[in-house]
């Protein structure tokens, strides 16, 4: 999520001495707890946590500790918006340095929105963050009128949300597609694994 201009003004994060350095997922939720008390805001960054993880085992095949990766970065990509809202992604990112974090966990985390930071997304962990941050939430709000939630979701009646501006309007339209122009993957085929892995409504 991010709704502002938070330039970030530089590119590179933590110190390539800190590869390899994770925080358990235990330490991440604890951070993800103590820093925001929405529950729909603790939702999104679980359910793009369990997506990173996913895809990272299931398309990039993973091993176990570059998938915590993955899913750490996504858990911790949002922690700060509810405190700082006017520093956006500084704050987590400053926080992750100070505990001497992988770099490429602190650099996914400021490839979520190439336009509000001013980070280009790299990598593949880097697109993907980008890519499932807008669309995880808005196939949740899609979710959430439907009875049997994402169970029968099919992956039109998404598109053809996503082109009736007025459902989830905050969800930014552009976002999503300059995302999924920077990754070898179509727009439905995202929207299927989202809908086949992102944790039911609670
Ligand atoms: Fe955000
Ligand atoms: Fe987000």
């Amino acid at each position: 999520m991010a709704d502002s201009i938070y330039l970030l003004n530089r590119n590179t994060f933590g110190t390539i001495e800190n590869a390899g350095n994770l925080l358990t997922i235990e330490e991440a939720t604890t951070l993800l707890n103590d820093w925001v008390d929405n529950d729909r805001l603790r939702l999104h960054m679980r359910q793009v946590a369990a997506l990173m993880k996913a895809w990272a085992i299931e398309k990039e095949n993973a091993d176990e500790k570059t998938a915590l990766k993955w899913e750490i970065a996504g858990l911790l990509h949002d922690a700060d918006w509810e405190k700082n809202p006017n520093y956006h992604c500084r704050i987590i990112i400053e926080k992750l340095e100070k505990l001497n974090i992988d770099p490429e966990v602190i650099h996914c985390i400021a490839s979520h929105g190439p336009k509000y930071f001013g980070v280009e997304p790299e990598n593949e962990m880097d697109k993907m963050i980008y890519m499932f941050d807008e669309l995880s939430g808005f196939i949740h709000a899609a979710a959430l009128i439907r009875p049997t939630r994402y169970e029968g979701m099919d992956v039109k009646s998404i598109t053809k949300k996503l082109k009736t501006l007025s459902f989830a309007a905050q969800v930014n339209r552009d976002d999503i597609n300059d995302a999924v122009s920077r990754i070898n993957y179509s727009l439905e085929e995202i929207i299927q694994f989202i809908i086949d892995h992102q944790p039911a409504v609670k």
